[in-house]
């Protein structure tokens, strides 16, 4: 006996099947039990799903430069302040509770191997569903991830030793004083352990540094790395801590690096671009932040952002000057301006 393929026995077919998933799923067999793990099937089918979608969409959805290595500290204490708990660190162990997840999240001393950088890009961005890797909690903040990106590449053989050194010892006294942990970046002198991304905090106006504090933690400001940090902090510890970092010696001096194009654009402006004068604004005993003595690529990489390149992370309405006049610096002074106020820095003591 043959049986005749017809669209209406398709019909019924797929009906049916739909009718017995409903009832699985209304009769509460289905197992949703953390403890009882995948069996292995499902566990080989859920990660061969996950290792294409992540192939796939990564070729068009990664940028080509999916790693930078310039900033290693920064990565590292976001690592040890919001990954760790779920993967380990050098040194750490994850969290037992998350340890008992479905599935648990693995090591990334031994995964980070099996992906390129634009893969580990790809899922740092995106998170995975269904499986508790979070999405980077900030819009527009590629650099960040990136830094992330040369972290993960480096865990496979890096020592406890190090991962402490690059944290500044944040390890240990997480959860200890607050001023502390900020120090695993900004450094106990408040100048940002040589890094590029980080920017020197000694010598700054309290009322900026505190204006800032609560723009990371509304997200008006985007920074995965800043948001986490405060996310915690009332106003009073912001308030103490913007007048502790601002104490320090750091930014300010007089002595500029020697660029007349730059200067010119510092103390009169480009009229012919409606651009106004730095100074008017950035001067002493005005209610703006200091650039004298910032770090160059921290100063470029402001205005970069403002300029919506490649996108605009600080947008607050009540902030409209700056991607005003950003957007007015012609391209190739960026980084003159930058190189201009860093070389202001009062010598290092
Ligand atoms: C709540 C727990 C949790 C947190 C927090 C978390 N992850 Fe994950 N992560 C996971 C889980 C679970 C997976 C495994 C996904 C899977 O099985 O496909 C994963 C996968 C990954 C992978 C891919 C490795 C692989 O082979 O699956 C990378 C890379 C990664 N996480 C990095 C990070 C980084 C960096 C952070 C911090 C910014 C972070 N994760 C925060 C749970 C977490
Ligand atoms: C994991 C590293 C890390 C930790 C911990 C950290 N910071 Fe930061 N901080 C950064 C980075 C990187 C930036 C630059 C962010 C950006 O690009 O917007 C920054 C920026 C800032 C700024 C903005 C300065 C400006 O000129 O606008 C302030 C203020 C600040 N941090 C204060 C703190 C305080 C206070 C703490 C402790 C509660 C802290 N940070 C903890 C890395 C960190
Ligand atoms: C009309 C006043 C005004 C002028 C003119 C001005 N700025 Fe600003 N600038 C500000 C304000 C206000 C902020 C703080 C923005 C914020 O908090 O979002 C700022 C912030 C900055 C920052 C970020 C500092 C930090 O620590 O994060 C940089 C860099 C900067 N300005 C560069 C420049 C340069 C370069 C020029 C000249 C081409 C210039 N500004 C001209 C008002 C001005």
């Amino acid at each position: 006996m043959t049986i005749r393929i017809t669209w209406a026995r398709m019909l019924a077919v797929i009906a049916a099947a739909t009718l017995l998933a409903l009832a699985i799923g209304w009769s509460g067999a289905v197992n949703v039990a953390a403890s009882s793990g995948h069996w292995k099937v499902t566990d080989w089918f859920l990660h061969w799903v996950m290792r294409n979608s992540v192939k796939t969409r990564s070729y068009w959805q990664a940028p080509e430069q999916p790693s930078d290595a310039s900033g290693l500290v920064s990565a590292a204490g976001h690592f040890a302040a919001s990954c760790a708990v779920c993967h380990g660190a050098p040194g750490l162990r994850p969290s037992p509770v998350l340890r008992a997840a479905t599935p648990p999240a693995p090591d990334l001393s031994v995964n980070a191997r099996q992906w390129q950088d634009r893969h580990l890009y790809w899922i740092l961005e995106h998170g995975v569903k269904f499986s508790g890797m979070p999405a980077w909690p900030a819009e527009g903040r590629e650099d960040e991830i990136r830094r992330m990106v040369a972290l993960v590449r480096r865990l496979p053989g890096m020592s406890p030793a190090e991962f402490r050194r690059l944290t500044g010892g944040v390890a240990e006294i997480a959860g200890s004083n607050r001023f502390e942990t900020c120090a695993g970046c900004h450094g106990l002198d408040g100048r940002g352990r040589d890094q590029r991304d980080i920017p020197v905090l000694g010598g700054q106006k309290p009322v900026y540094l505190l204006a800032s504090l609560k723009a990371y933690q509304s997200g008006a400001r985007q920074s995965a790395v800043m948001r986490n940090a405060v996310a915690r902090l009332g106003d009073a510890d912001m308030r103490l801590l913007a007048t502790r970092f601002s104490a320090m010696p750091g930014l300010g001096g007089a002595s500029r690096a020697a660029d007349a194009a730059a200067e010119r654009i510092v103390r009169q402006g480009l009229p012919s671009r409606d651009l106004p004068a730095c100074a008017s604004c950035h001067a002493p005993g005005k209610p703006y932040p200091v650039l004298d003595g910032q770090k160059a690529a921290y100063v470029a990489a402001r205005l970069r952002q403002w300029r919506g390149d490649p996108h605009e992370v600080d947008a607050r309405k009540s902030h409209a000057t700056m991607p005003v006049i950003a957007r007015r610096i012609p391209e190739e002074m960026i980084d003159r301006l930058a190189t201009y106020y860093a070389k202001a820095a009062s010598p290092r003591k």
